[in-house]
């Protein structure tokens, strides 16, 4: 059968005047990247995808699947991690190609881009005119500025920077009907009613396609120190927290928690990564202060407050990097667990916020449920602990059998979602709801709020086009 036969033939041919051949893809090599996630949660189906250039372009593509009632999934760089951007034989609408920076402002410290900029290159844009835009996340050399506003990424800097959501000044949307939103605004202040950007932040593109966005900059930062230190107890890492926070204010960019186990997986199947101190301990954080000024304050002040902490019991040992070289060795860590956790036989993820103060107990009472379904399973609770942020994933124990850890995921979430409940937590910190937390949905939020939600999802979507099944079903 003809890969678009599903399709009424008049949407094809009115499809092909919209948008040019080279952009009307369906040739399986070009979308079969695009159907899996790198979590490995979804195998997607979909025998048509779309990369149109210009705003104009997605309008009338919008408008078009609006009057036949045919949905699309949104896709940036496709490296979410709750499979919200995989089709189930919807048409992709893969935004990668609308990739323009449309305007740079450095005296308003604003910069207006197309939703398909990749990460790095704000990064870049920025540098060069003495400017900072702070999101940072894994994936920034593959993720776009779209997938980081519907997803509202969060990352490593959001303790002092705030989310996506805290970033994004204006927007462009188009929506379902194929209408254009112009909310491209650069004001800091702007009391107009209804804050209409935030409904589209963090939808998931179920409410529309966002096309642009300004964006907020800040001071370049000049200065960076970068130190991995290794805690008493888990809980002294929130004591640690609160020394950095009075010693050194707003310095603190980064607060990262790395366990031993999480230190032993970064060695053993990392590149070259060393050991980071003489003994390796239970708990570590790494802290990263960072300035605008290049006068080597970040370091003295790291410095002062480390050796504080080191007075007051609250850490065992620590080491500072001397060179950019050796701040970039201990951030090889942070992303070696995150890739290679999976070769501990396997993992069950969770992306959980508790309050900041709570991550201690969270931690320990997660701990005991999780080997209460299975004992000897082995967490690695690593993250973003500054803001409250856990990536609290679990490895089987030892020589233990896949198929059987796999059949224990739904007891597994249940069981650390409830504790992170508990805390007046969120099952999903950063990552998202996409397909794979639909049921927590349920589970967790009061009727109330899941039909203001429908509300909203059925008066700006009634055709429900947009990203169907994802967020809950339709
Ligand atoms: P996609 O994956 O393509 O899409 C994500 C969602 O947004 C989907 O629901 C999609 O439909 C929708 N969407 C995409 N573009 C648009 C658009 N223009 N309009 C409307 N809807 C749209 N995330 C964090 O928060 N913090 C981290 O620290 C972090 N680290 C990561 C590290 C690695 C190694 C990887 C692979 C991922 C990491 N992520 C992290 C997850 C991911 O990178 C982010 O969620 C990112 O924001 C997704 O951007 P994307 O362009 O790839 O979006
Ligand atoms: C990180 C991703 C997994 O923090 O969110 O590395
Ligand atoms: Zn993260």
């Amino acid at each position: 059968m003809n890969s678009l036969e599903k399709f009424p033939e008049k949407f094809i041919t009115d499809l092909k005047t919209i948008i040019n051949p080279r952009d009307f893809i369906t040739d399986e090599e070009q979308i079969n990247p695009r159907l899996t996630d790198w979590v490995g949660y979804a195998d997607g189906k979909s025998s048509l995808m779309l990369t149109p250039r210009n705003t104009q372009e997605v309008s009338s593509i919008l408008k078009l699947c609006n009057n036949y009632k045919i949905p699309i999934v949104p896709q940036g760089g496709n490296t979410g991690s709750v499979a919200g951007a995989i089709p189930n034989g919807e048409i992709i609408l893969n935004m990668t190609k609308m990739n323009s920076i449309r305007e740079i402002n450095p005296k308003d410290y604003t910069v207006t881009v197309d939703a398909g900029c990749i990460l790095e290159k704000v990064h870049e844009l920025a540098i060069k005119s003495n400017r900072f835009f702070p999101l940072s996340i894994g994936s920034q050399g593959t993720c776009t500025i779209g997938g980081n506003i519907s997803t509202n990424a969060g990352g490593i800097s959001v303790l002092k920077y705030g989310n996506m959501r805290d970033l994004v000044l204006g927007l462009e949307v188009v929506l379902p009907n194929g209408e254009i939103w112009n909310g491209l605004r650069r004001l800091r202040k702007d009391n107009t009613g209804y804050a209409l950007k935030h409904i589209f932040m963090g939808a998931e593109g179920t409410l529309g396609i966002i096309t642009g966005a300004c964006l907020r900059l800040f001071p370049e930062i000049r200065e960076k120190t970068t130190a991995f230190a290794s805690l008493r107890d888990l809980d002294s890492c929130i004591e640690l927290l609160e020394l950095l926070r009075s010693e050194a204010g707003d310095s603190l960019s980064s607060y990262e928690l790395i366990p031993g186990i999480g230190l032993g997986i970064a060695i053993t199947y990392g590149d070259k990564i060393i050991e980071p101190l003489s003994k390796r301990y239970e708990w570590n954080v790494i802290i990263e202060f960072s300035g605008t000024k290049n006068d080597g304050d970040t370091k003295l002040n790291l410095e002062n407050a480390l050796n504080k902490a080191i007075e007051n019991g609250i850490i065992l040992d620590a080491t500072i990097a001397n060179s950019l070289k050796q701040a970039a060795s201990i951030w090889k860590i942070r992303k070696a667990i995150v890739e290679y956790q999976p070769r501990l036989g396997g993992e069950i993820k969770h992306d959980v916020a508790v309050p900041i103060s709570n991550v201690p107990e969270f931690i320990k009472e997660a701990n005991d449920a999780v080997r209460k379904v299975i004992p000897h399973i082995r967490p690695v609770a690593y993250g973003h602990i500054g803001d409250g942020n856990v990536h609290y994933n679990v490895c089987p124990p030892l020589q233990y059998d896949n198929i059987k850890f796999k059949e224990k995921t739904e007891e597994i979430h249940k069981v650390v979602y409830d504790v992170a409940f508990k805390f007046g937590g969120s099952f999903a910190a950063e990552h998202g709801v996409g397909v794979v937390k639909k049921n927590e949905m349920i589970r967790y939020k009061s009727d109330t709020e899941i039909n203001l939600m429908r509300l909203i999802k059925l008066s700006i979507d009634q055709n429900q086009i947009m990203n169907p099944g994802k967020l809950f079903d339709n």
